[in-house]
């Protein structure tokens, strides 16, 4: 039987709560999920890749269908050696539609590989990681915008103290 195998591609610097409910809503329609961190412009970041990692293997570690990894160069390529079958999305607004859009036609054309849109949870429409570091970097809470464990990493790497 195919196994049904798709790929959830960002830079997760950090995973956000929005991230974590397009890998939770993957999983539940997929085989298997594999989220992979985008390891080409990643130098310039927040967090290594390991570190990103790390987090995601932390934040997703009670999903059975679930596993972590990294890519450097194309997704399709990255796709075609695991075996995906398809690239799953979250979309938060009609402004991510038009750079999402060109690049799954333009994986579609260069390897055929189907992208998949999810639709984000309203509650995180506003949510990227771009906004949680800086809030994290001027001092703000983001405790509800991360998962624990992710707020504790961001505290860890900005030498802020801890709750309370
Ligand atoms: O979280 P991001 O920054 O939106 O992730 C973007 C990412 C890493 C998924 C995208 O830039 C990507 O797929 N990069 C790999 C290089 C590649 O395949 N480029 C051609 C896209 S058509």
């Amino acid at each position: 039987m195919r196994v049904h195998r798709v790929v959830c591609p960002g830079s997760f610097d950090p995973v956000t709560n929005g991230h974590l409910d397009i890998i939770r809503r993957a999983a539940l329609l997929h085989d298997e999920v594999i989220v992979v961190v985008g390891a080409n412009r990643a130098k310039h970041g927040m967090f290594t890749v390991d570190e990103r990692v790390a987090m995601l293997e932390e934040v997703t570690k009670d999903l059975a269908n679930v596993s972590v990894g990294t890519f450097r160069g194309l997704l399709v390529d990255y796709c075609r050696t695991h075996g995906v079958s398809a690239i799953v999305k979250g979309l938060r607004a009609v402004s991510d539609f038009e750079y999402e859009m060109e690049m799954a036609q333009m994986n579609y054309r260069l390897a055929e590989i189907e992208t998949l849109f999810m639709t984000a949870n309203p509650l995180y429409s506003f949510l990227r990681s771009s906004l949680v570091r800086e809030i994290a970097a001027y001092g703000g809470n983001v405790a509800a915008l991360v998962p624990p464990a992710v707020d504790a990493q961001l505290r860890v790497k900005l030498g802020s103290p801890g709750p309370g």
